[in-house]
């Protein structure tokens, strides 16, 4: 495989926490900056995806990568196996991963197996998937497709969020790049602990860590409370944070970290408020920016203006009517683009693929 995958410069910065809504997570702040390379169109091995990782706690922070709109095709590797390389020192995360042992390990967390088998439905998607942070057809050429099967590309995600409005997020992200042939520049991070009540009724943090030779339960490899994208056009300066909560089975919307602005962004097109398929609301950039401590590793964004609807940088120059327009046309385009590439993207139908 071409796939490089080197150790760069590892950037072990702590970051300073800011004040959170969020405060009472137990999150690390320290990441090592790996970067992930593949040969890309002109057939040069180069950096594809950044990733903010924690040996430690097994979690990854955040990823950035650039969508190449212009040269987006519907090519579909084919999916290689994980690769955990030397990222995971404490446990065997495949393993972690794997149903049967989720199953153990969440009924030590909750306390029985019954309490388990109330969140833990396979049949109705609901179990923890390797939830791809960059994902798979975000990649122009094969190898760099195939480039996001590293561990650290991925967090405990609920499937049925993965493949609900997750998926969906990825889909419309994808298709503005296409549509409007830009390059889009995204940070994709998650943040957090997601918990569950065990037989007692007591919140639980959910961590499918389990120490390599011992097997005992670490609060390490969290599913996280929440994921989220932010997408920036540096040509024209917009941007928007999206955020999904990675808990299908309750959230209360007041928890809220910012302002929610879905309503303002016409490419925004799915069911944002299904609990179920992941609960999703939009911010500004900014204000995510401050919500979120993390976020202060990357650079200030600044007063990006809100990527309210395709063509940005025109929309913002002419009347509400002609915006209005454009929208219902793009809206359409989005439907039309983003269901071919679907059709030809097995990856996200198959993280269920179970062992
Ligand atoms: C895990 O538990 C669920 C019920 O919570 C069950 O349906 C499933 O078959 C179990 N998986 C394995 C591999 O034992
Ligand atoms: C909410 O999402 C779930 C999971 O994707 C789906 O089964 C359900 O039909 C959705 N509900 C509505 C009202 O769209």
């Amino acid at each position: 495989m071409n796939i490089l995958l080197s150790f760069g410069f590892i950037l072990a910065m702590i970051i300073s926490s800011r004040g959170s809504t969020l405060a009472n997570y137990d999150i690390n702040e320290v990441c090592s900056r790996i970067i992930i390379r593949a040969h890309n169109l002109i057939n040069i091995n180069a950096p594809f995806i950044d990733v903010c990782h924690n040996d430690i706690a097994s979690e990854t922070l955040y990823t950035l990568h650039t969508i190449d709109g212009p040269n987006l095709k519907s090519n579909n590797a084919k999916d290689p196996n994980w690769r955990p390389d030397q990222f995971y020192p404490n446990i065997n995360v495949d393993n972690c991963y794997k149903q049967l042992e989720q199953n153990k390990t969440l009924d030590i967390i909750l306390g029985s197996q019954q309490q388990r088998e109330q969140f833990i439905r396979p049949s109705k998607d609901m179990f923890f998937a390797r939830g791809h942070l960059t994902p798979k057809v975000d990649g122009v050429t094969d190898d760099e497709q195939q480039a996001t099967f590293y561990f650290v590309n991925a967090i405990p995600q609920w499937h049925v969020i993965n493949r609900g409005n997750w998926q969906e997020l990825e889909k419309v992200v994808r298709a503005l790049a296409m549509n409007n042939k830009i390059v889009l520049k995204v940070y994709t991070g998650a943040y957090g602990v997601t918990t569950l009540p065990d037989d007692k009724g007591i919140y639980k943090p959910i961590y499918l860590g389990k120490d390599r030779s011992s097997g005992n339960l670490m609060n390490v490899l969290p599913a996280p409370k929440l994921m989220y994208k932010v997408i920036i056009n540096e040509n024209v300066g917009t941007g928007v944070a999206v955020v999904t909560i990675n808990n299908p089975h309750e959230y209360k919307p007041t928890e809220n970290l910012c302002t929610d602005v879905c309503k303002q962004i016409s490419w925004i097109t799915f069911k944002i408020d299904n609990i179920t398929a992941g609960y999703t609301y939009c911010c500004e950039v900014k204000q995510l920016y401050h919500a979120l401590p993390m976020l202060s590793r990357f650079p200030d964004p600044g007063n990006l203006r809100l990527m309210q609807a395709l063509f940005p940088a025109m929309v913002s120059a002419v009347t509400s009517l002609v915006t209005a327009i454009l929208s219902i046309a793009d809206v359409e385009g989005i439907e039309a683009s983003s269901e071919s590439i679907a059709a030809k993207d097995p990856k996200e139908m198959m993280l269920n693929a179970l062992y």
